[in-house]
C-alpha cells in the first residue's frame, strides 16, 4: 500500500490498483482529495504492472459531493476537478467506481468520469445541486443524460432526489450490484472486464442514449410544466433543464461550455447565495450555546396530543409517521372521531399516491389511543397540548396534566403567542414545561418553534429539539415574547397590511405584491385560510374594525367560501370581490382615511421592512440567538421564498441603510411605527448586516 496523499492510498494487487479515499467524514472533493485522485490515478496509469483501476471510498460513503465551503469562499485550491476528471476519462485503462452511501453530486460527476460503476445494494445516486440553487457544474449534466437518457436525467437534476441501486442498475447508471465486501467485488468487476475484453465506455461519446429525444421539444416542455407552481420564482431548476437540453441537442464540448456559463450565473447569482446560506441556516438552528450537543435526553417512546383539531391532528401524525404511538384526548367522542377522519382521510390520499400501502395506513392508525379522559396520558413521555388559543383554557389543563403525568415527563403546549411562563407557573414542574409550536398544517411544514420557557431545564429543551428532528422537522429555538419569532413579525407584517387596503390598495393587489416576491400566498388569502373570526367575538362586535364588518357580514374566511375574496365551494382558489373592495373603501372613509394609489415597491416595502425591525428587536432582545435562525423560522413556517434567504438575509442583500432611510420616510406618517430599532440603525450605520 503507497499514501499518495493524506487522504489517498493505492494498492496494487494481481494487476489491479485499488484507490483508496479516506477523508472523513463524507470524502467530499476538497483540495487534497482531487490531488490525491489525480496523482493517484496517474501513478496507476504509468504502472505497467496495473491492468485495471478500482476507485473506492474508505468511512461511510463514496464521494457525498463538492466541498461546498470551497463554493463561494477564496477558490479551491489543489488540482481542479476537470483535470481529475479529464484523467480519469481518458485513462487507457478501465477504472471501476466501486459505490457505497451516497454518491452524490460531484461524487456521481467523478463516477461519471470512469469507465464502469458498480455499487452495494443500499448505494444511492444523485445530482441535488438544484436544492441548492445549482447545477451540476463538473459535466455532470452532459454525462447523466448520456446514460440514463434524456428523462431520466431531467428527474435528477430538475428535482434532485436520489436513485437506489435497484433503480441505477436499471437505468444503467451502474452495471452491477454488489453483495459482500465492496472492493472485492470492485476488483472481481475489474478482472472480468479484463478477461472478457469489454471496451472502455466514455459516457461522453455515448449518443445513443439522448439520441431519442433529440428533435422533441414537448418532453422538456411536459417537465417544465409537471413542475411549474413548485418552481415558481427559482432559477435553478430552469437551468438544469436548459443543460440537459444542451446534452441531448449538441456535441458534448459544446453541452459544458452551456453548463459551465449556466453553472457561473447560478453560482454568482443571489439565489443560490441564499439556498446555501439556508442550507448552513437550518444546521447551525440546532446547535443552543449552553445546551452542549451532548446533553442527556428524555427518552420518548409514547406521546400524549390534547385536541385532534386542525394542529392536535397534523402533531399526532408527525409522531406516528416516526413510530412513536400517541394517545390522542378530546373533549366528546364527536371530536375524537371528527379528528380521526381527517388523520386517515390524509393517510388514505397519501396511499392513493402510492407513497405508503393501505397496511401502512392501518399500521399508522393503530398507533393512535383515542381517548377521552386525561388520565390515559399519565404513562407519556411528552404531551402536546393544541387545544383552542385561550390562556384559563391552557393552564386549566396544565394543572391536570400536572397532576395526572408521571414524573419527569414533558408538558408542551402548541400556543401560537401565548406566555409558556404563565402556563409553566400552574405547574409544579415549570422545568418540564416547553413550547412546541408547529405550523399549519402540522404534518407537512417542516417548522417547530421550541419556546423555552424562564425555568424549562436544558435537557428538556435539547429533548425538544431532537425530537423536532426525529419527527422530520427543523427545530428553532425561541424565547418568551407575544408570537415567538414567527408571529410576532407577522403581527408586524398585518398591522401595515391591513392599513394598506384602508388607503386604496385592494387585498388582490397586496396578496399579488407578496406572491410575486414568491411567497405561496400573500396576507389576505392567507387570513380567509386561517378564519379572519380566529379571535373574534359576535357578542361583542360593534364594526369597529374592518374584521367586524367582515365577520358581520358572515365574511369569515374560506370555511363561510367568503372573506376578503369568494370561494366556490370546495375550491379554495380566491376570487376578488368588488364588495369587499367597496366595503373596506367605505369603511376607510368612516374613519378618515385618504385613499390614493400605493405603488407595488411601498406595498413591497411596508409589509416587509416592518418585519426586519422586529427581526432586529427579536435579536437584541435575545428572543433568537441568530439571525439565521429568524431567517429558517420565516423560511420553513411561512414559505419565504428559500431563494432570498429569509428577512434577515435578505435584508442584508438590500442594505441596511436602504431600509432605515426608508422607514424614517415612512416615520413622517407614523413615528411610534416606523422608529428603527436601535440595532437595526446601529448596524445600518455602521454599514453593516445581521450576522
Ligand atoms: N390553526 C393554526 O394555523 C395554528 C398554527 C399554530 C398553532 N396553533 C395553535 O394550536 C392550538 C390549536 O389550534 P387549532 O387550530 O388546532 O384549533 P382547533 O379549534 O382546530 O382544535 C382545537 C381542538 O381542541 C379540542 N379541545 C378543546 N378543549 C379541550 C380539552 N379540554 N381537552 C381536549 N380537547 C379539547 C377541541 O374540541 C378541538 O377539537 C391553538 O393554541 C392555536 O393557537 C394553531
Amino acid at each position: 500500500m503507497t499514501a499518495i496523499n493524506q487522504v489517498t492510498d493505492l494498492d496494487v494487487r494481481d494487476g489491479i490498483a485499488i484507490l483508496t479515499l479516506n477523508s472523513p467524514p463524507v470524502n467530499a472533493l476538497s483540495g487534497p482529495v482531487r490531488d490525491g485522485l489525480h496523482k493517484g490515478v496517474k501513478q496507476a496509469i504509468d504502472d505497467p504492472a496495473v491492468k485495471a483501476i478500482v476507485l473506492v471510498c474508505a468511512g461511510r460513503t463514496f464521494i457525498a459531493g463538492a466541498d461546498i465551503t470551497e463554493l463561494g469562499s477564496g477558490g479551491p485550491q489543489g488540482a481542479s476537478l476537470t483535470d481529475v476528471q479529464d484523467m480519469m476519462e481518458g485513462s487507457s485503462k478501465p477504472i471501476v467506481a466501486a459505490i457505497h452511501g451516497t454518491a452524490l453530486g460531484g461524487g456521481l460527476e467523478v463516477a461519471l468520469c470512469c469507465h464502469y460503476r458498480v455499487g452495494v445494494a443500499s448505494a444511492q445516486f444523485g445530482l441535488p445541486e438544484v436544492k441548492l440553487g445549482l447545477l451540476p457544474g463538473a459535466g455532470g449534466t452532459q454525462r447523466l443524460p448520456r446514460i440514463v437518457g434524456a428523462e431520466m436525467a431531467l428527474e435528477m437534476m430538475g428535482i434532485g432526489d436520489p436513485i437506489g441501486a435497484v433503480k441505477a442498475l436499471e437505468v444503467g447508471l451502474i452495471s452491477e450490484i454488489v453483495d459482500g465486501d465492496l472492493t472485492a467485488g470492485g476488483v472481481a468487476f475489474a478482472k472480468k472486464l479484463l478477461a472478457e475484453k469489454r471496451p472502455l465506455v466514455r459516457v461522453r461519446d455515448n449518443d445513443a442514449r439522448v439520441a431519442p429525444a433529440r428533435g422533441k421539444p414537448e418532453i422538456f416542455a411536459a417537465f417544465r410544466k409537471a413542475h411549474e407552481r413548485k418552481n415558481r420564482g427559482f432559477l435553478a431548476p430552469e437551468y438544469n433543464i436548459r443543460c440537459v437540453e444542451a446534452a441531448v441537442n449538441l456535441p458534448f464540448e459544446e453541452g459544458l461550455a452551456v453548463e459551465a456559463k449556466l453553472f457561473r450565473e447560478l453560482l454568482q447569482g443571489p439565489q443560490s447565495a441564499a439556498q446555501r446560506y439556508m442550507f448552513f441556516a437550518e444546521r447551525q438552528a440546532a446547535k443552543i450555546p449552553d445546551v452542549p450537543a451532548d446533553t442527556p435526553l428524555i427518552p420518548v417512546n409514547k406521546a400524549g396530543v390534547i385536541g385532534a383539531g386542525t394542529m392536535g391532528g397534523g402533531i399526532t401524525m408527525n409522531f406516528v409517521n416516526a413510530g412513536i404511538p400517541v394517545t390522542l384526548v378530546e373533549t366528546s367522542q364527536e371530536a375524537l372521531d371528527r379528528g380521526l377522519k381527517v388523520i386517515r382521510g390524509n393517510y388514505e390520499n397519501t396511499a392513493r399516491k402510492g407513497k405508503i400501502t393501505q397496511a401502512d395506513v392501518e399500521a399508522r392508525m393503530g398507533l393512535i389511543k383515542p381517548a377521552l379522559d386525561m388520565q390515559a396520558l399519565a404513562d407519556a413521555d411528552m404531551v402536546i397540548e393544541a387545544v383552542y388559543e385561550n390562556m384559563d383554557l391552557k393552564k386549566d389543563i396544565f394543572q391536570k396534566l400536572d397532576a395526572i403525568c408521571k414524573p419527569g415527563a414533558i408538558l408542551a403546549s402548541n400556543t401560537s403567542a401565548l406566555d409558556i411562563n404563565a402556563i409553566a407557573a400552574v405547574t409544579k414542574r415549570p422545568e418540564y414545561v416547553v413550547g412546541t409550536h408547529f405550523f399549519s398544517p402540522a404534518n407537512v411544514m417542516k417548522l417547530v418553534e421550541v419556546v423555552r420557557g424562564g425555568k424549562t431545564a436544558k435537557n428538556v429543551i435539547a429533548t425538544a429539539m431532537a425530537m423536532s428532528k426525529r419527527i422530520g422537522k427543523i427545530g428553532v429555538l425561541s424565547g418568551v415574547c407575544y408570537g415567538f419569532i414567527g408571529n410576532r413579525m407577522l403581527f408586524a407584517r398585518t398591522t401595515q397590511s391591513n392599513r394598506i387596503i384602508l388607503e386604496g390598495a385592494a387585498p388582490a393587489r397586496v396578496d399579488k405584491v407578496l406572491t410575486d416576491f414568491g411567497f405561496p400566498m400573500g396576507p389576505f388569502a392567507m387570513s380567509d385560510l386561517a378564519g379572519i373570526d380566529v379571535g373574534w367575538n359576535p357578542k361583542t362586535s360593534k364594526g369597529e374594525t374592518l374584521r367586524d364588518r367582515l365577520c358581520e357580514a358572515g365574511r369569515r374566511g374560506q370555511k363561510t367560501n367568503a372573506g376578503y375574496y369568494d370561494y366556490k365551494p370546495g375550491d379554495r382558489t380566491p376570487v376578488a370581490n368588488e364588495d369587499v373592495v367597496k366595503m373596506i373603501r367605505e369603511f376607510a372613509a368612516s374613519k378618515q382615511i385618504r385613499q390614493r394609489d400605493v405603488s407595488d415597491e411601498e406595498i413591497l416595502q411596508r409589509c416587509l421592512f416592518p418585519m426586519v425591525n422586529e427581526g432586529a428587536k427579536i435579536l437584541s432582545e435575545g428572543i433568537a440567538i441568530r439571525a439565521s435562525d429568524i431567517d429558517t423560522v420565516w423560511v420553513h413556517g411561512y414559505g419565504w421564498p428559500v431563494y432570498r434567504g429569509g428577512p434577515m438575509h435578505w435584508a442584508n442583500s438590500i442594505g441596511l441603510d436602504k431600509i432605515v432611510a426608508r422607514m424614517r420616510e415612512f416615520a413622517k406618517d407614523d413615528a411610534a411605527f416606523w422608529t428603527p430599532a436601535p440595532l437595526l440603525e446601529e448596524l445600518a450605520a455602521k454599514g453593516g448586516g445581521f450576522k
